[in-house]
């Protein structure tokens, strides 16, 4: 069975645009950041700038704090520290609540297991999770893992920066760049799981961008799309308006890992 679709949620970059929204829309919303651990921020107090900061640019308001890679790999002694600090952000108000990016299970399983000892909940886990980086969620382990400790799986990256959309000229020269450079090496060969989407998207009166969210939300991960427009803000939202059912989502799953081509993995994802 396919597990309980998520939502899809919009980027904090969008966010800081939504001022005029209705206020019951703006209640709604989850107005979270993410915190690089740069060398130079250690120790417990090691991001209290850059909090300020990121609260003064969000408008005051600041529901979700992410730790934005773990440290594990290169400088383990770094990384907990800072998370004391964001837990004491948490209980002392100052911040709605606690997320981590780029962990694995066991880094995942401390980290939580950690702050719940000082009484705090690890709400969030992000990672890059897309038809084209599919193994972090059809692997099955830390889809499990974030269920088994109640820490919502959220997926960066949905849209493999667009490659998963229907762009017109997209491959040919039309993006500059390292972004261009990876859509003229990527996208002649991903050609089969477009064919795929498109097909999907069709059955549904759909957008391929949707197909590329839904299929996230099939696995249990909720997408952050980034988005720059209101038309993609809108294309993003069409795509709560219908599910996936399990043999697509198996068809998009045999077709991803057969593919020869990923997008970039993080360097610093930990295990
Ligand atoms: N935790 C981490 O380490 C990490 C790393 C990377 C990203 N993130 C987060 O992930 C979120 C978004 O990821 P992302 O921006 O990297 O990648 P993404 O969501 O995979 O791709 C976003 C790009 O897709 C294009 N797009 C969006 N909707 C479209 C549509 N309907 N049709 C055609 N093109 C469309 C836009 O391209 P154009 O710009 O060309 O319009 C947009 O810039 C952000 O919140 C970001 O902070 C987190």
């Amino acid at each position: 069975m396919a597990p309980a679709a998520s939502p899809v949620a919009v980027s904090s970059c969008w966010v800081g645009s939504c001022r005029p929204c209705p206020p019951q829309l703006r209640n709604d919303l989850c107005v979270a950041t993410k915190l690089a651990p740069f060398p130079w921020r250690l120790g417990r107090r090691g991001y209290d700038r850059a909090l300020q900061a990121s609260r003064q640019r969000l408008g005051g308001r600041l529901d979700r704090v992410q730790l934005h890679w773990s440290t594990a790999r290169y400088a383990p002694w770094q990384e907990w520290p800072l998370l004391e600090g964001l837990a004491d952000g948490v209980i002392a108000g100052e911040v709605g609540s606690l997320g981590v990016s780029n962990m694995g299970p066991r880094r995942l399983r401390e980290v939580q297991r950690r702050l719940a000892e000082r009484g705090v909940r690890l709400v969030s886990l992000q990672v890059q999770a897309s038809l084209l980086a599919p193994e972090a969620v059809t692997g099955g382990e830390l889809v499990a893992c974030c269920r088994e400790l109640g820490v919502d799986l959220i997926a960066y990256s949905p849209l493999a920066l667009g490659l998963l959309c229907d762009r017109p000229g997209a491959g040919q020269g039309t993006l500059r760049g390292p972004r261009g450079l990876l859509f003229r090496r990527l996208r002649p060969r991903i050609e089969p799981l477009l064919a795929l989407m498109r097909d999907i998207a069709a059955e549904h009166g759909a957008k391929v961008s949707e197909v590329a969210l839904n299929w996230c939300r099939a696995h249990g991960a909720m997408p952050i799309p980034g988005l720059r427009t209101p038309w993609q803000a809108e294309a993003a939202a069409a795509a709560l308006a219908w599910q996936m059912d399990e043999q697509e989502r198996l068809a998009l799953d045999r077709q991803a890992l057969a593919l020869p081509v990923r997008m970039p993995a993080n360097p610093f994802l930990s295990d």
